[in-house]
């Protein structure tokens, strides 16, 4: 081989690497990792990859009749955390059931180890603003930055919401309180399953009856379908009154458009002022104007 030759393959073998006793060329694993970028992965959710071509040998080999594993071969890597929980449903409802302040809910919620979707989450978002406020946001799930910081909406929806708030003299600093159906991140920020809406539930439900608010702004169809049932779409329910009845009481809701839709479809954002407009007048009309909107 002569010497331009000789270091075309130094390079070649350079940019091979073992990686767990695979041989990969870097190059490969850098385009792979631009396509997975390109097609919206924001990040790994485990902290090692899982293999599931392994996974799916690993089935094969439980089927009656299947070879065994060959001496040597390694144990299948780790999938997705199976729950810690046998059943988180009604462990939530155990839990929430037995917490009689926001404090020790939030201290339920954080050691709480029947959502899946703590394992990825760096934490737990419980709620922002004024405990004990006469007016309740609830969102969907907290986002990456929401996630960074620990409390839910203080990223660009949530910097959009503070100024929905603001044009009907409400602000999380004086008389407003925030939570989310869900509280952990999302991967990717996907909407939550069903299933881990269900687990979250008990905890928002509860979360409800202790901060005893007088009025409920849902945020998109998330907090609208798993807090009032409906399953009508968004854009057909906002705008019209809802009932949720907490602890024997009637608490009227307000379903609207979520401020990151509305950060997407800015002409959507008059829907959302005629929403405003409704819950500024339910507001008077209750006489929660009166006091600093504050039990
Ligand atoms: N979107 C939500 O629904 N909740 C948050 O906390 C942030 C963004």
């Amino acid at each position: 081989m002569g010497r331009l030759g000789d270091r075309g393959q130094r390079w070649r073998e350079a940019l091979r690497h073992d990686y767990a006793g695979v041989m990969v060329d870097v190059r490969d694993a850098l385009f792979q990792l631009a396509w997975l970028v390109a097609a919206g992965a924001d990040e790994a959710v485990l902290d090692v990859p899982a293999d599931r071509f392994r996974r799916i040998d690993a089935e094969a080999e439980r089927q009656p009749g299947a070879l065994p594993p060959s001496p040597g071969s390694k144990p299948p890597s780790e999938g997705p955390a199976a729950p810690l929980v046998p059943d988180p449903i009604s462990r939530a409802n155990e839990l929430a059931a037995s917490c009689n302040s926001l404090e020790a809910l939030r201290a339920a919620l954080e050691a709480f180890e029947g959502c899946p979707l703590k394992t990825a989450a760096k934490s737990t978002v419980f709620a922002d603003g004024i405990a004990g406020a006469k007016i309740l946001c609830i969102g969907e799930a907290p986002g990456a930055e929401e996630d960074k910081a620990g409390k839910p909406f203080v990223g660009r929806a949530g910097q959009l919401l503070d100024r929905m708030l603001a044009a009907i003299g409400l602000s999380r600093q004086q008389n407003v309180y925030i939570t989310n159906v869900l509280n952990w991140r999302p991967p990717g920020n996907r909407v939550p399953s069903p299933e881990e809406a269900a687990i979250c539930l008990p905890f928002l439900r509860r979360h409800i009856e202790l901060a005893a608010p007088e009025l409920i702004i849902l945020l998109g169809g998330t907090a609208v379908r798993h807090v009032s049932g409906r399953t009508d779409g968004i854009l057909r329910l906002r705008g019209t009154w809802l009932e949720y009845f907490a602890a024997g009481k009637m608490v009227p809701m307000m379903p609207t458009l979520h401020p990151a839709y509305l950060l997407r479809q800015p002409a959507q954002k008059r829907l959302a002022w005629h929403d405003l407009q409704e819950i500024r007048a339910r507001i008077h009309a209750l006489g929660l104007a009166d006091t600093n909107l504050s039990n």
